[in-house]
């Protein structure tokens, strides 16, 4: 049975593979893209979003705009030494002809999962800025939503944003807090296991041999997160942060999870940081609060091999 997703995204070259990676999987009935700043402005995400429809020849899923701004502060601004100055590294790319549906991301996610209670999966692959408001307008989607997967966060590892805290966290902390404490099923999809998932230039090279739309533009927008990944980490390829999340979807039986409260630091120099509970004693931050799904160990050869294998068959 195919199951409905909605990804939320800023794209951002690992959300093109990922979006693409779930374009190409049958198990996976991608019902619409919802947007938010991240690895560039909202704006531009939307874009984006477009764009890569288009590429892929299904512009017939709706794309639709989320908020330009964190729930409690200002939006700190693009990554482009990451993903290029147009989030898709410096392609120049056409401008879309298809345009985003007139309303907002959280009212779209809204109407979707309560028109198919039980039905619709979210897997956001940004800052979880857009689910908060949507569980701020209508708290029943929490019992209304399938599953919640998402990429974000670091458990027991460093960040990559700061030393404390991963990038999506790092970017609305608050938002993630209301994420991890509302009572629904999240898998957290983080840095303990995308920092363990490398796709080496060679698995990239072999992209190069199919020629499709979407392998050509993974190809063509690669280079530059390449060179981020080689030069932040010594690395030889990158690491697949957003393809993870819907490598779940698909087949957790990839992951190895642990069952975590899981809290958002707030304030200061660890502001961003996703602290687990861990030990059998809960303390009062994580007292009353649901448990959440963290990825902690994942096969690498047998993520990268499924990604691949659905981009060429
Ligand atoms: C996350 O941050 C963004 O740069 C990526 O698209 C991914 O969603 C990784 O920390
Ligand atoms: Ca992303």
């Amino acid at each position: 049975m195919t199951r409905k997703i909605i990804i939320d995204t800023d794209p951002g070259i690992d959300d093109a593979m990922a979006i693409f990676f779930a374009l190409r999987s049958p198990e996976l009935d991608v019902i619409g893209l919802t947007t938010i700043f991240g690895n560039v402005h909202t704006t531009l995400a939307t874009t984006n979003a477009l764009r890569l429809l288009e590429i892929a020849n299904r512009s017939d899923i709706p794309v639709i705009k989320g908020a330009d701004n964190p729930i409690a502060a200002e939006y700190e601004g693009p990554v482009p030494f990451v993903h290029g100055n147009d989030g898709q590294g410096n392609l120049d790319l056409p401008p879309p002809t298809s345009k985003a549906l007139d309303t907002t991301a959280a009212e779209w996610i809204i109407e979707q999962i309560m028109t198919h209670p039980g039905k619709v999966t979210l897997v956001p692959i940004g800052p979880l800025t857009n689910i908060a408001l949507a569980l701020r307008l209508e708290p029943r989607i929490a019992e209304n939503v399938q599953e919640v997967v998402l990429m974000g966060g670091n458990a027991v590892v460093p960040g990559n944003a700061t030393p404390a805290a991963e990038a999506n966290i790092h970017n609305d902390p608050e938002a993630a807090d209301l994420v991890f404490g509302a009572n629904w099923r999240v898998t957290m999809i983080g840095l303990d296991v995308t920092h363990r998932v490398n796709m080496t230039r060679a698995d990239i090279a072999r992209y190069a041999e199919v020629g499709s739309a979407m392998t050509n533009h993974v190809m063509r927008m690669l280079p530059v997160y390449q060179g981020y990944f080689e030069k932040a980490y010594g690395s030889d390829g990158i690491y697949v942060h957003d393809s993870s999340a819907v490598a779940y979807v698909i087949d957790p039986t990839l992951f190895r999870t642990e069952s975590w409260s899981i809290r958002v630091e707030t304030m200061g120099i660890s502001r961003g940081k996703t602290w687990p509970s861990l030990g059998e004693v809960v303390l009062p931050p994580w007292q009353n609060r649901p448990r959440v799904n963290v990825a902690v160990d994942v096969d690498s050869p047998r993520l990268v091999a499924l990604e691949h294998a659905r981009m060429i068959e």
